[in-house]
C-alpha cells in the first residue's frame, strides 16, 4: 500500500540535441561571478569547453575555473574548490560533465558559505546545511548517476577509505540541468556500460524492497525493459542516437527520487560498491556490477516473490509451471547474461581489490536496513569473497 508521502523535483530539464542554447536564458536569472567546473580534459577535447565559455563570454559573466575533477571527487579537491569559490565571490556554479562534477559542484555549494570542514559537517556527522547555498546548473556528458535531478554528492576520503554519499534536499539540487545524448557519444564504452549498469542498479536498490503491489515497482519495470532494450542497441552502434537518448532520459528517471516513492529501498548493492570504491578507486557503474550478482543470490530467498517477479516483467521469461524459486533464479541468470554481453566488469578481483583489502572494505560497508535482508559483518565479508 502506498503510504504519506510528497513529492517535489525542482530541477528544470532541458532534453535534446539543441538544449545548450537554452543556457543564455538561464544564465540571465543568476548573478555575474560564475564557477565553470569540469573534469580532465574531455569537453575541451569535444569543442564543449569553447561553446560554453563563449555563451558565459556572451553573457558577460566573470568566469573563475575548477578543472581537473577526477571521477570519485576526494575531499582534497573539494577543499580547493571551496577556495577558488570563495576568493572568486561566485554566485553561480556550472558543472559540465558527468556525475563526478555534478556531485562536486553540489559539495561545494554548501560548503562555499560554511566554517566548518565540509567532509566532518556532511559526510561523518550527516548535517543538513545552515548556510547560504550557492545554486548550480549542470550540463551533463556522462548519463548514469542521475546527478542531474537528484541532490545526491559523493565524495571519497582516500586518508579515511571512505566513499561516501550525501543526498542533500531541494535546496542543493541543480536549479537546471541540460541533457543532450550527443554528448555522450564521445565516451568511451567502458564508461558508457558503466553508466548504464549503474541505471540498471539504481533502479533495482528501489525495486527491490516492499511485498505490496505498488505502482512505483510498475514504473520500474518499463524502464528497466527499455533500458535494456536500448543498451544493446548503444553497444551495437554506439552512435545509435534513438538508443543513446533513452538512456540518458532513463538514468534520470532512474534517480530523481520518482521511483522511490512509496518504497523502503534497499541500496546494499551501493554500499558494497562504494566500499569498494574507496579502496580501489574503480569506476563506480563496474563496482555495482562486481558486487551484484553475489548479493542479490545470497538475498533472493528473503525476496522470492519480487524476484519471480522480475524474471517475467523484466526479463520477459515465460512462468509455465515453474516454481518462484526457478523463476527467481532464471531472472538473475538472465540479468547475468545481459551483464556479459554488454561488457561488464563481473567480479572485484578485476577492479584491484585483494583479499588483504575484504576485512577492510566490509569496514566501510555501511548497512543499511530497507531492504528484504539485513545483512550482518560476516555475511558482507562472504558476498564480498563471493564477488572475488
Ligand atoms: O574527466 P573527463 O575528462 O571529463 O572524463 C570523464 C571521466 O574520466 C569521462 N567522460 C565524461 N563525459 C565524457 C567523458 N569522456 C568522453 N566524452 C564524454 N562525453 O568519463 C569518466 C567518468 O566520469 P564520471 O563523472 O566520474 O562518471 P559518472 O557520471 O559515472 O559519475 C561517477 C560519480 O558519481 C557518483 C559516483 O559514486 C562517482 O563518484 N554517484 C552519484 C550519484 C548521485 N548523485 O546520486 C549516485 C550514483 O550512485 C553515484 O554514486
Ligand atoms: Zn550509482
Amino acid at each position: 500500500m502506498l503510504g504519506n508521502f510528497s513529492y517535489h523535483n525542482p530541477t528544470k530539464l532541458y532534453f535534446g540535441d539543441d538544449s545548450l542554447k537554452y543556457l543564455r536564458d538561464e544564465l540571465k536569472n543568476y548573478g555575474q561571478n560564475v564557477l565553470l567546473v569540469y573534469g580532465g580534459g574531455s569537453i575541451k577535447k569535444t569543442g564543449l569547453y569553447d561553446e560554453i565559455v563563449g555563451i558565459l563570454a556572451e553573457c558577460a559573466k566573470n568566469v573563475a575555473e575548477v578543472s581537473g575533477v577526477m571521477p570519485n571527487p576526494t575531499v582534497e579537491k573539494l577543499r580547493e574548490g571551496v577556495a577558488v569559490a570563495r576568493e572568486n565571490k561566485v554566485d553561480f556554479i556550472l558543472a559540465v560533465g558527468g556525475g563526478s562534477v555534478c556531485d562536486y559542484s553540489k559539495a561545494v555549494s554548501v560548503s562555499v558559505n560554511c566554517s566548518d570542514d565540509p567532509w566532518d559537517k556532511y559526510y561523518i556527522r550527516f548535517e543538513e546545511p545552515d548556510c547560504e547555498i550557492v545554486p548550480v546548473g549542470c550540463v551533463l556528458t556522462m548519463a548514469g548517476t542521475g546527478s542531474e535531478m537528484n541532490g545526491g554528492a559523493v565524495i571519497t576520503n582516500h586518508e579515511a577509505k571512505l566513499k561516501i554519499g550525501h543526498v542533500f534536499g531541494d535546496d542543493v539540487m541543480p536549479k537546471f540541468s541540460i541533457l543532450n545524448p550527443r554528448y555522450t557519444m564521445t565516451l568511451p564504452k567502458y564508461q558508457m556500460c558503466a553508466g548504464i549498469y549503474d541505471i540498471m542498479n539504481h533502479i533495482c536498490e528501489q525495486y527491490f524492497s516492499g511485498e505490496d503491489d505498488n505502482t512505483s515497482d510498475y514504473i520500474s519495470e518499463g524502464l528497466m525493459r527499455g533500458l535494456i532494450t536500448a543498451s544493446k542497441k548503444a553497444v551495437a552502434d554506439p552512435q545509435d542516437y534513438e538508443a543513446r537518448s533513452n538512456i540518458m532520459w532513463t538514468a534520470t528517471w532512474a534517480l530523481n527520487t520518482l521511483v522511490s516513492r512509496g518504497k523502503t529501498t534497499d541500496w546494499m548493492v551501493h554500499m558494497l560498491g562504494q566500499a569498494v570504491g574507496a579502496y580501489t578507486d574503480a569506476t563506480h557503474g563496474m563496482t555495482l556490477a562486481a558486487v551484484s550478482l553475489a548479493y542479490y543470490r545470497y538475498i533472493m530467498p528473503y525476496g522470492l516473490k519480487k524476484f519471480a517477479r522480475f524474471a517475467t516483467q523484466v526479463w520477459g521469461i515465460s512462468p509455465g509451471s515453474k516454481s518462484d524459486e526457478q523463476l527467481a533464479k532464471e531472472g538473475l541468470d538472465a540479468m547475468e547474461s545481459w551483464m556479459k554481453q554488454i561488457g561488464l566488469v563481473m567480479n572485484i578481483k578485476d577492479l584491484g581489490a585483494t583479499e588483504e583489502m575484504i576485512e577492510g572494505i566490509a569496514d566501510a560497508t555501511l548497512i543499511l536496513k530497507g531492504g528484504y535482508k539485513v545483512l550482518d559483518r560476516d555475511e558482507i565479508v562472504n558476498i564480498l569473497r563471493q564477488s572475488m
